[in-house]
């Protein structure tokens, strides 16, 4: 009897415990003053990063297979990353469910364009690198928030939309320079967003990718951002910013030959 009521005791501090990481989980970390002076929630700056997929393809090494499914016309997500973080912890897990309910919207703003990569895998891999850090602010403080949120800046940035109203659309033919670009987009992207591009094996820049840098509070710009390249996920990854004295092609997507749109 002695012995039932100290496993009862015992049973039931450990399930104190864990719903105490639970409520982390689910509420994030507010308010945790040990966990507020962590390097992990320190940051003031975020870059919302949206890649053209007519461009994207060049940026994959040859052995990595690229496939642009037949719904995707338009620029998709990279990702919503927290700046100047050293590392993002894999901490915080995400399953397949929390993100269920926006799944259909998810496919068609976010796909993975990798072959041998899920479309889930790629929103999972991003939420532990970056997702699991932005989450320290409220209303991006679970999965569902974080990918809620993105969406609605989706939604927020009609890039190709902005370009076609002002005579830039994807093209085999015309090149583009940074400065028109630029001009047509710091009014809605602000002035510090960046346009990035790929060199292809051809050695022409290839327009692949632009970064919105965004406030705390996700306002366009950011005062203490300084250099789009800085944090984890972007660190050997293939761009940089487009030279501005070099014109850029921005070619169509294709979905049947996705690596050579123009042939
Ligand atoms: C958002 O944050 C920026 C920078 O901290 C600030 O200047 C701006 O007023 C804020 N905007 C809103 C709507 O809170």
């Amino acid at each position: 009897m002695l012995l039932l009521g100290l496993l009862l005791l015992q049973l039931s501090g450990i399930t104190a415990a864990h719903q105490g990481h639970w409520e982390d989980y689910k509420y994030g970390h507010q308010g945790s003053e040990v966990l507020d002076k962590k390097p992990l929630c320190s940051w003031k700056c975020l870059l919302f990063t949206l890649q053209w997929p007519g461009g994207f393809c060049q940026s994959l090494n040859k052995d990595t297979e690229c496939v642009i499914p037949q719904s995707i016309n338009t620029w998709t997500i990279h990702g919503l990353w927290p700046l100047r973080v050293l590392s993002c912890c894999s901490c915080w897990p995400m399953f397949r469910s929390d993100v269920q309910e926006m799944e259909a919207e998810l496919t068609e703003h976010w796909p993975s364009l990798v072959k041998t990569r899920s479309s889930f895998h790629f929103w999972l891999d991003e939420w532990h690198k970056h997702g699991a850090c932005a989450a320290c602010v409220e209303g991006m403080n679970s999965p569902l928030r974080y990918f809620q949120i993105c969406l609605k800046l989706r939604g927020q940035f009609n890039i190709r939309r902005l370009l076609e109203d002002a005579g830039i659309t994807p093209s085999c033919e015309r090149l583009y320079k940074v400065v028109e670009v630029h001009r047509v987009l710091a009014p809605h992207l602000g002035d510090k967003h960046e346009i990035q591009c790929v060199t292809d094996d051809q050695g022409r820049q290839v327009w692949f990718q632009v970064k919105i840098p965004l406030s705390h509070n996700l306002t366009v710009g950011c005062d203490h951002h300084s250099g789009a390249s800085s944090g984890p996920g972007w660190n050997g990854s293939p761009g940089h910013p487009c030279p501005p004295e070099v014109p850029f092609y921005y070619y169509p997507i294709d979905h049947q030959q996705p690596l050579q749109p123009c042939g």
